[in-house]
């Protein structure tokens, strides 16, 4: 187990969260409120069968029980409340920054209209920042397992607010949804000002990371820890000063790997490319972004390694220079101070 000091030094670092579904952030107790203040019945007999059903043996497996508790989601107050409830817990973890993952297309076929949604996340945003001055951009992602033209409607239902909106993604169900599929939706979006992320990697081949570069030109990586498998691709995530978005516990909980020493995630940082670390859906796979951190330390890695991927967060994201410059400026005080325990 990793030692207070260094948990608490892992939870004092200004980091950046750069891959974190908000949906992915509803804990059962939260998915229960929700539902008995819509009048939703839940198809469990309770808290406890709820909490049972979160053991997953793939990311389709997954899948199934988010989309499923998504549909609690009724009213912008719900989706205001979901971002609060996951800022309270950002805010104990050290995050400064968080870009935050959404999938409209689930929520429009919930029968919602895309305002409510984006008023709700964009409410609890505002506030995230009044209370706890974190810093967030919204990033709507594609369910890449629904047919083409769904995605390239939902990016028009959203075009009217893109200057509301942080950039655009790809996410759900990888393997035999290569991105190439998606390349003129993501060339609508870069017309639209958005920047451009992918999920790639996770369960999919290198090659789905090759395409998210090449077809969706997209800036980060999602995952993409299935690189390694292609030396050649490894070269160009470095030359391209192209970061991953890695999240081990998701990986250890869909059982990507089937322990968290098997990711590889040490050859990718000698391959030069940058990492950083990530929550996924931390309701679903047992813990938030500082518990991440923590689950490095505990298979070995330092706290210097742990703080360049700190460091790598806040130079990843999509802010503006001043507030980047800011963040590093705090981020060198934070090092300064845990000096003894990064030799
Ligand atoms: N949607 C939510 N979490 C996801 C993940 N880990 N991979 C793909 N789609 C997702
Ligand atoms: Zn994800």
């Amino acid at each position: 187990m990793v030692s207070p000091t260094i948990s608490d030094a892992i939870r004092t670092m200004p980091k950046a969260e750069l891959h974190l579904h908000i949906e992915g952030t509803l804990e059962p107790e939260l998915a229960y409120e929700l539902a008995d203040r819509n009048n939703i019945q839940l198809p469990f007999s309770g808290l406890d069968d709820l909490r049972q059903r979160y053991k997953f043996t793939n990311l389709q497996s997954f899948l199934d029980l988010y989309y499923q508790l998504m549909s609690v989601l009724r009213t912008a107050d719900d989706f205001r409340d979901l971002v609060l409830a996951y800022m309270a817990k950002a805010n104990e973890a050290g995050v400064v920054r968080s870009e935050i993952f959404f999938d409209p297309q689930v929520h429009v076929e919930n029968g919602l209209d895309i305002d409510t949604v984006l008023d709700g996340l964009l409410s609890g945003m505002i506030l995230g920042r009044e209370r706890y001055g974190i810093s967030s951009g919204l990033i709507p992602c594609i369910v890449r397992d629904k047919p083409v033209e769904s995605a390239a409607q939902i990016v028009e239902s959203l075009a009217h607010r893109s200057d509301e909106l942080l950039g655009l993604g790809l996410d759900s169900a990888e393997l035999g949804y290569p991105p190439q599929l998606f390349s003129d939706v993501f060339d609508r979006a870069r017309d639209l000002g958005l920047h451009l992320v992918a999920h790639a990697g996770e369960e999919g081949p290198a090659d789905y990371v090759k395409q998210a570069i090449y077809d969706l030109k997209v800036e980060r990586i999602d995952h993409g820890i299935r690189s390694v498998e292609d030396l050649e691709l490894l070269e160009i995530l470095k030359e391209r000063n192209i970061p991953l978005t890695c999240c081990p516990l998701s990986n250890l909980k869909l059982q990507v790997v089937n322990k968290l020493s098997e990711l590889p995630l040490q050859q990718l940082i000698t391959s030069g490319v940058q990492l950083t670390i990530n929550s996924d859906d931390p309701a679903y796979f047992g813990g938030y972004i500082a518990d991440n951190f923590d689950a490095l330390a505990d298979i070995g890695f330092t706290l210097s390694q742990l703080a360049r991927m700190g460091e790598n967060s806040l130079r990843a994201a999509f802010w503006g220079e001043t507030e980047r410059d800011n963040m590093l400026k705090q981020f060198a005080l934070w090092e300064q101070s845990h000096q003894a325990l990064l030799q």
